[in-house]
């Protein structure tokens, strides 16, 4: 038995499970607030500095939930701090970028047809990208822009877009889109560890020494948790992404990653404003369902030919031929037993070394090598030549038979 790999291979998943696991409960606990916060309503005779009230029922019993705008007038004896869920997000993330797309760059962060790097290079623009992408963001925040939300909202998505715009033409389309995901979480949690949390703690201290807080902290971090709040969905869409190359390896990488945060936007404003007691405006599913129809279409668009897709098949293809691209293209990596330096184990269980399990995984390998260039990785690490991928693309339309 392979020791290191079994501990490594559980390692990773290991890690995976906590970082989803402290993801759901970051944005089950961030939406609860957001939509607690928006159902508030004020009646006659609440306690004093209580800016409304809601009632909700839930687990066999009834809640009434008050918030006090500012603070309360002293510091209730137990409190309930919500970080935890946030920072182990961020450090089951990090070290889940770090152990993919940092240590082996050259597989899944690099794509030398996009940008010849080296690893240090690439891992050094990544990193780059998150601390400045958050130094950026937050003096936008700071600036005389953050007194307007809707300016603000508007100069932040273009810096979103300008972002995922210039990732695509550096990383390999899965890096792009993992590292803009990685940018938006890390602003997201240090929205919460820079801003949030200091805000909150200066409330808690003016309150413990007898002085009035200033309600400024709480509206500032009351801002970035908006923030927070229509940054959700598009960074869960990244995330989950690099298991579908339509998204992250078609020409239009960037704008399919821009409509997507148009489409997370749209939603919450949908559910925010529902929640206010404002109405629903329906036309926000409309306007995503139009963006979602957009990204499909866009991401039929071929990277060669801007759209005419594949040139049209070779005559009858025999199995014999795609056996021999296969195996000289993708088995190095796709075998019960990888010959690949850095591939211990089959990625993704995909093994690629009989007829019938070429057979069994022909539409992904459509999709993986003929409708997208997403494999093989780093930037086509194995050559597999255009007219290969006609003969692949031809095998799979007539049906992939075995012979
Ligand atoms: C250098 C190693 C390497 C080569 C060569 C390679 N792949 Fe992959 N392949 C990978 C890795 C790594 C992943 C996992 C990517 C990830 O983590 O999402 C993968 C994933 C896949 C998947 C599953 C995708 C998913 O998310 O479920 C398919 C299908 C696939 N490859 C097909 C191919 C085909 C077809 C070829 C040959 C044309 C090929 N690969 C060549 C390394 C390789």
């Amino acid at each position: 038995m392979d020791w290191q790999i079994l501990f490594t291979e559980w390692a990773d998943f290991l890690i995976r499970w906590v970082h989803v696991i402290a993801g759901v409960c970051w944005i089950g606990s961030s939406f609860y607030f957001v939509h607690l916060d928006l159902s508030l309503r004020k009646r006659e005779g609440l306690p004093e500095g209580v800016g409304g009230e809601a009632w909700q029922v839930h687990g066999g019993g009834f809640y009434n939930m008050m918030k006090y705008t500012v603070a309360p007038s002293h510091l209730p004896r137990e409190l309930t701090w919500f970080k935890w869920e946030a920072y182990w997000t961020f450090i089951s993330g990090f070290t889940l970028l770090c152990w993919h797309y940092y240590a082996h760059a050259e597989l899944y962060l690099i794509d030398k047809t996009v940008m010849d790097l080296t690893s240090t290079q690439a891992i050094a623009i990544g990193i780059g990208v998150l601390v400045l992408g958050w130094v950026i963001y937050d003096f936008l925040c700071r600036s005389k822009l953050g007194d307007n939300d809707l300016a603000l909202g508007v100069v932040g998505f273009a810096f979103l877009v300008a972002i995922a715009f210039g990732l695509t033409k550096v990383f390999s389309g899965r890096g792009a889109f993992i590292q803009l995901g990685a940018l938006i979480g890390t602003i997201m949690v240090a929205n919460v560890a820079m801003n949030i949390m200091p805000n909150q703690k200066k409330t808690v201290a003016a309150l413990i020494a007898g002085q009035p807080p200033n309600p400024a902290y709480g509206k500032t971090a009351k801002s970035r948790s908006l923030h927070n709040n229509y940054l959700t969905l598009p960074v869960i869409f990244l995330m989950v992404s690099n298991h579908y190359p339509l998204a992250f390896a078609s020409k239009w990488n960037w704008l399919i990653a821009t409509l997507v945060m148009v489409i997370g936007g749209l939603i919450r404003h949908f559910f925010n404003s529902e929640h206010a007691g404002k109405g629903s405006p329906w036309w926000t599913w409309v306007a995503a369902a139009a963006c979602f129809l957009g990204i499909v279409l866009l991401s039929g668009v071929s990277r060669e030919n801007g759209g005419a897709s594949l040139a049209p098949a070779p005559a009858a293809v025999k199995f014999a031929q795609v056996e021999e691209i296969v195996t000289s293209r993708c088995s190095m990596c796709h075998a019960a037993e990888p010959v690949w330096d850095g591939v211990p184990v089959p990625p993704k269980g995909v093994m690629l070394d009989t007829p019938q399990r070429i057979r069994l995984h022909a539409q992904q390998i459509y999709v993986q090598s003929v409708m997208t260039r997403a494999m093989p990785p780093g930037g086509n690490v194995t050559e597999l030549s255009d007219e290969d991928r006609k003969v692949l693309a031809a095998w799979v339309q007539g049906g992939a038979a075995l012979q």
